[in-house]
């Protein structure tokens, strides 16, 4: 089973080839981010420009690092949300396209769940069908959640952001920094050799509590809004703190005030989650000091975890052909609906 996946949902024009949901033959990523910096952020007009410009390219690319003919493909899937409506459209009208001039089916993919099936592109990870229930902590530019998994595309809602999530509050805590865009790699790379316990940055909704938010435990959640406005008050009270021998350690403190939220959440949903592990996922996991955190909760309190590698972290499109692969393995064939969701939400089961 051969399926090209195609990625537009933001700033990154991906196309890829894998193999039976799991062997990826190609993984082209052409990364728009010069073309965002000077503005701090994505342009959604910028985005989806960027991409009709880079599709063709990056589709051409990933067959022939692939080395095979569109004959070869079994199928195509394509990203239909959630993410930016014009960038969505990009890709979901080159996958209709190229479905009908080569004659191949095209399937839809959600970007959340490919982001949570991108730890099966791992080799060293035990296959779907031979994975029990996984705890999944979701960290990307727009969520932050926690998910308990049971088999793909059965996914319950245990806890989520209920503002920012981390990666924005990354890049917006960077922009205060003037550390420019993406934020949360500038963050990592301004942190070395900071002390993370120098400046103390607010853990918010830190602590117990049996109060439920939407339906969601208050004690699952995370709020990220706060520790930005503490940043921001700091910097205006103490515009020194930016200097060259404070910022690193401004930027570990900030940093570890984000992750140390995470690692409360984790640690406290673990313990009844009845999972067989962890799983980090999204474009956060590719930080090192949340990986050496995790590492280190984990000699704590045994809780073994696992981090998707880090090419696929980051947006790309050999998770959503990866996960395309996977379910027509089940013999499911996510449909293609006739227009792109910008807030699709995740299928969750009613089990808050
Ligand atoms: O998963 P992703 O590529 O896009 C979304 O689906 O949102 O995640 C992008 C986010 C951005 O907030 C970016 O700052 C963050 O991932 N990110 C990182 C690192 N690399 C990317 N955050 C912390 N450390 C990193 N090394």
């Amino acid at each position: 089973m051969l399926i090209l996946g195609i990625e537009s949902s933001c700033d990154e024009t991906a196309a890829s080839v894998v193999q039976t949901g799991r062997e990826v033959r190609s993984n082209v990523v052409w990364s728009q981010i010069a073309a965002h910096q000077p503005y701090g952020g994505v342009v959604p007009e910028i985005a989806s420009r960027a991409h009709l410009d880079a599709m063709e390219p990056v589709v051409r690319a990933a067959m022939h690092e692939a080395a095979i003919d569109w004959d070869d493909l079994d199928a195509i899937a394509v990203t239909h949300g959630p993410g930016l409506a014009s960038s969505l459209l990009m890709g979901v009208t080159a996958a209709r396209a190229l479905g009908l001039r080569i004659g191949k089916p095209v399937y839809g993919i959600h970007h959340l769940a490919a982001h949570c099936y991108s730890v099966f592109l791992d080799p060293d990870f035990p296959g779907p069908d031979r994975c029990g229930p996984l705890l999944v902590l979701l960290v990307t530019g727009g969520n932050t959640q926690l998910l308990r998994i049971t088999q793909m595309g059965e996914a319950t809602l245990l806890g989520q952001t209920l503002d920012d999530a981390v990666g924005e509050a990354l890049d917006k805590g960077a922009t205060l920094m003037g550390l420019g865009y993406p934020g949360g790699p500038a963050i990592e790379k301004a942190s070395q050799g900071g002390d993370p316990t120098r400046y103390d940055f607010p853990r918010g909704l830190k602590g117990a509590s049996d109060v439920t938010i939407a339906g969601l435990l208050r004690e699952r959640c995370f709020s990220f809004s706060g520790l930005k406005t503490a940043l921001r008050y700091r910097i205006q009270g103490d515009p020194a703190c930016l200097d060259a021998t404070e910022l690193p350690h401004v930027a570990a403190s900030y940093q570890e005030a984000a992750f140390d939220a995470l690692l409360d959440r984790v640690a406290r949903v673990w313990p009844d989650a009845a999972c067989e592990r962890l799983v980090l996922v999204g474009g956060v996991a590719r930080n090192q000091r949340l990986r050496a955190k995790l590492d280190a909760l984990s000699a704590r309190t045994g809780m073994p975890w696992h981090a998707t590698p880090p090419a696929y972290c980051t947006d790309n499109a050999a998770m959503i052909a990866g996960l395309a692969g996977a379910l027509c393995m089940q013999g499911k064939t996510p449909p293609l609906a006739s227009d792109v969701y910008p807030s699709l939400p995740l299928a969750f089961s009613s089990e808050h």
